[in-house]
């Protein structure tokens, strides 16, 4: 018997087809064998059904028994083995539901689900977005090495420098003022149009720097609502602002009405078709659409399909960052983000910082049922930093198909909120200490504040401890008697009030503490949330880098909207949206 191995590429999904052909000289017959697999080999195990799965799962029956007190207490140099200072941050992990064994397994876990494999293959251009036939190289947008980076055997980072370059020319003639507009004044004014990953991360970026920025006035106008951007331009003049329209595909439903409806606005104020030049920029991969739209391409800065809107910060979608804090703060905080990278792929997991953040996730979703995780900056210039990473981590990992096409059996992605510390605590707070659910946080905070003044940064610095240490502590029924007797309460009075006043503790935190906000520990930071996504991502054997799950809204806006048009009464719909639309169109 003869074995031929053939293989042949197909397009979707990147499928590598493997024939075995047998020979069988006896019947002169030829069999033929057919495997599909992944071309590109992320891989593809159920992590439920590892062995690091089983051993934590009857470890886990251990360590919900144990209070985090008594963890300290078992361990006095806990704080030491569970903290760790990369760049300008520590990590204090210490106050999490785990132990030695805890980590060790789940170490181990992720060396079954291969993801030091994972890892090489996104740093090194494979095509890992495989329901996209894309690669995944945001990491190459922030690849201050300049080692080459390959997709589809093409070094990319010529391409990255060269927008890169002409980013820093464009900011730099804005910003100076060497740039003017139809009327020959400079600009004082600029309005991004764009959504989701155009808008996010720019916008929590400028708030995030804006100790740093400039003179320049930001604006961003996201919502399809007219009211976005009716308000915003009651606030600019159409001869000193700067438009850029931000959008990866160019076509986004809500971005284009918004651009035509600011270019509509600027040729009603007296400027002239040839005026749009001077005054609308391009953020975008699509040339074709951005000529169409009147916008010179020359004012157009690009970027490639390796790049996800979510992770598009780094790339021309950065460009409100650059004109906000200059160019130089831009590239610091690529710096930071480059470090990141540097550390997530050298490091061995144990001190591996996203590493160790995704897999505590992991421990609190799948083994003790957590719904959500809170992100609780206590700094108000990162007041965005929590919707940011509901785009980045829900949209990246809401997905319950596995990479072998079947249905998960087991949680995935977390939802993901919080607000900026001091306010969520007056806000619900009350919920993580009292209420029925875990819900595992993550606190920030800045141990130098940019605008120190009188007490304010101590205060806020004594709620950051407090708080986190308040969950872990809680407050035991003979504190609170204690307490009670003190206030000269009676016997029948603390007996009936004591039950509402015990918090029962043992509820995990991270601590995050950056020695102060600065263009590069930004960068830093929010590259390891990154990187902690797609380590949960791999895990869980989804694919992150897709978004299927926003477009049946968007199609179904799409054949909605010519019934708008028009007085008739629909029927084409159920009931309900029958009967909304029609009360919509009766009372307009
Ligand atoms: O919400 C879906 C999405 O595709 C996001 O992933 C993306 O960030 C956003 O829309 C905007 O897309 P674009 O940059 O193409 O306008």
């Amino acid at each position: 018997m003869t074995t031929t191995h053939l293989t042949v590429k197909s397009k979707i999904f990147n499928l590598k087809a493997r024939f075995t052909i047998k020979y069988n000289p006896i019947c002169r017959h030829l069999n033929y064998t057919f495997t599909e697999t992944p071309l590109f080999m992320l891989p593809t195990i159920n992590f439920t059904e590892t062995a690091a799965y089983k051993y934590l799962a009857d470890h886990f029956i251990d360590i919900n028994e144990k209070n985090l007190k008594q963890l300290f207490a078992e361990d006095e140099k806990r704080f030491e083995k569970f903290s760790l200072v990369f760049e300008d941050i520590l990590l204090d992990y210490s106050k999490n539901r785990i132990n030695d064994t805890t980590l060790a397994l789940l170490m181990q876990l992720a060396r079954e689900c291969k993801l030091d494999e994972a890892i090489k293959a996104m740093f090194s251009g494979e095509k890992i977005n495989q329901t996209e036939d894309r690669a995944v190289l945001h990491t190459a947008l922030r690849n201050q090495s300049n080692k080459p980076v390959y997709a589809d055997g093409v070094n990319v980072m010529d391409d990255v420098n060269e927008v890169l370059a002409k980013m820093e020319k464009f900011s730099e003639a804005i910003i100076s003022g060497s740039w003017k507009g139809y009327t020959g004044k400079a600009i004082t004014d600029v309005v991004n149009i764009g959504i989701g990953g155009s808008d996010l991360g720019p916008v929590m970026v400028t708030e995030g720097l804006k100790a740093y920025k400039n003179h320049l006035n930001m604006h961003f106008v996201s919502n399809i609502d007219g009211t976005h951007i009716v308000e915003t331009l009651k606030t600019v003049d159409p001869e000193t602002t700067l438009f850029l329209v931000a959008s990866k595909t160019f076509t986004t439903q809500e971005t284009m009405t918004n651009a035509n409806t600011a270019r509509e606005w600027f040729l009603n104020k007296g400027a002239k078709q040839e005026d749009v030049a001077k005054h609308f920029a391009a953020l975008s991969t699509n040339a074709k659409d951005v000529a169409a739209f009147g916008i010179d391409t020359a004012n157009m800065f690009g970027f490639w399909d390796w790049v996800g809107g979510r992770y598009s910060l780094w790339s021309a979608i950065g460009m409100p960052i650059a004109l906000s804090v200059g160019f130089a703060n831009f590239k610091e905080l690529l710096a930071g983000a480059h470090a990141a990278d540097e550390h997530f792929e050298n490091t061995p997991f144990e001190n591996n910082v996203p590493v160790i953040l995704a897999l505590i996730g992991i421990w609190y979703i799948n083994f003790f049922d957590a719904e959500t995780e809170a992100i609780l900056p206590y700094d108000q210039y990162l007041h965005r930093f929590a919707a940011y990473f509901q785009q980045g981590d829900m949209e990246s990992n809401g997905k319950h198909v596995d990479r072998n096409g079947n249905e998960v059996t087991y949680e995935t992605g977390p939802i993901i909120w919080g607000e900026p510390g001091t306010n969520g605590q007056h806000a619900f707070y009350q919920l993580i200490h009292q209420g029925t659910r875990i819900i595992p946080c993550d606190f920030i905070a800045p141990a130098q504040s940019l605008n120190p003044i009188g007490e304010h940064h101590p205060i806020l610095l004594s709620n950051f401890f407090a708080q986190t240490e308040a969950l872990m502590n809680g407050k035991t029924e003979e504190q609170v008697t204690a307490e009670l007797k003190k206030e000269g309460k009676t016997e029948e009075e603390i007996k009936k009030l004591a039950p509402f006043k015990v918090f029962e503790g043992n509820r995990p935190t991270n601590s995050i503490l950056l020695k102060k906000v600065t263009p590069r520990s930004l960068g830093t930071l929010i590259a390891i949330y990154e990187h902690k996504i797609f380590v949960q991502g791999i895990v869980w054997n989804i694919f992150s880098f897709d978004q299927w799950g926003v477009e049946l809204g968007k199609q179904l806006a799409k054949s909605i909207l010519p019934e708008l048009k028009n007085d008739d009464a629909v029927s084409s719909h159920d009931a309900s949206t029958n009967g909304l639309i029609n009360q919509y169109k009766d009372w307009r």
